[in-house]
């Protein structure tokens, strides 16, 4: 079906290690334009039950027109997936067969949202999945140097960091910063001529970098596959598709704890993770989009699927 709200990624291969049956009940995290869902719906349909979940309004009213046809068994709510156990008690569910995020944002959020996630168009400084908590205006003309140059550095691993953070106060003293281009151009002019395209353009890393602060991506992930975790069925199944190596590193590493290996840093003496045989790694690699998925939609190219059985 063509989707132009969203092309989704990895959908043979979510449907795959979903293991999907005929009457299961899903908890999908990040509906976006449901464009995973149909596929997963046909599988578990007409006894099965769909919750999806989306902090965008957006996502939710695409979701619902694309999915009239199945009323009875899906369930949608705008909400965040750290709050999976709320959501699912709120429903009288206390188990579920699968469990999918697909991270990140949509295209539409990227091209047509106009809240300012692209360095490439000029728009307002807002960039949050949903409409409450603080925006990137916020982080950006109130957070101090220090604040800002940790988050370039720990969300955008950009090294020039300090400088971009420096700027950035400096620019803002003279005049509050608004746009998306304005913060693009400042973020530019900071780093140094011979340097500024090695990695890509170095605004792409730290719009990241602010977008991941905005909505709290990383702490709602590791609650989202914690309690996530807890409400699967034995043998039931998680998916994850991440795009970008923060992202990638907190679910390897939940993973390799729920399969009862200790994540603790090596210099402390004793476990502090809890580690305990609770799951399966199934993805034995990770896997990636194939070149002919990549082809047909680039923004296909960093996606990494990992998923996790429970024992
Ligand atoms: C990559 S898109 C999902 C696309 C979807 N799989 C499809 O096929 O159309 C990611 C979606 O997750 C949503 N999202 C990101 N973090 C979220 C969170 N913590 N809770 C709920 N939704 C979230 C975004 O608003 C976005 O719509
Ligand atoms: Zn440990």
């Amino acid at each position: 079906m063509k989707n132009d709200y969203h092309h989704p990624v990895l959908v043979g291969e979510v449907i795959n290690y979903l293991d999907l049956k005929q009457g299961d009940t899903i908890f999908e995290g990040t509906l976006g334009g449901a464009g995973h869902t149909i596929a997963i719906i046909k599988e578990i349909a007409p006894t099965g039950k769909l919750i999806g979940v989306d902090l965008c309004s957006q996502a939710l009213s695409t979701a619902a027109s694309r999915l009239k046809n199945y009323k009875d068994i899906i369930f949608l709510k705008e909400d965040n997936f750290a709050n999976v156990k709320s959501i699912l008690a709120g429903l009288d569910i206390e188990e579920v067969d699968g469990i999918l995020y697909d991270l990140g944002l949509s295209s539409f959020q990227i091209d047509k949202s106009t809240k300012g996630f692209s360095y490439m168009r000029d728009e307002m400084l807002d960039m949050r999945f949903g409409c409450e908590g603080k925006t990137a205006h916020e982080v950006i003309n109130r957070y101090s140097e220090e604040e800002l140059r940790e988050i370039f550095y720990k969300y955008g691993e950009e090294k020039w960091s300090g400088r971009i953070a420096a700027n950035i106060v400096k620019e803002r003293s003279r005049e509050e910063i608004k746009s998306t281009s304005r913060l693009a151009g400042i973020i530019k002019d900071s780093v140094p001529p011979e340097h500024r395209y090695k990695r890509g353009h170095p605004a792409k890393r730290i719009f990241q970098a602010i977008r991941i602060e905005v909505n709290d991506e990383l702490k709602n992930l590791e609650k989202g596959i914690e309690d996530g975790f807890d409400v699967l069925k034995k043998g039931g199944r998680m998916v994850i598709i991440s795009y970008h190596s923060l992202e990638d590193r907190i679910v390897k590493n939940k993973f390799i704890n729920f399969s009862g290996r200790c994540t603790c840093p090596p210099l402390l003496p004793v476990c502090r993770c809890g580690a305990k045989k609770r799951g399966r790694v199934v993805t034995r690699k990770i896997i990636n989009p194939t070149q002919e998925e990549i082809m047909e939609n680039p923004r296909a190219r960093s996606a990494k699927l990992r998923a996790i059985e429970k024992l």
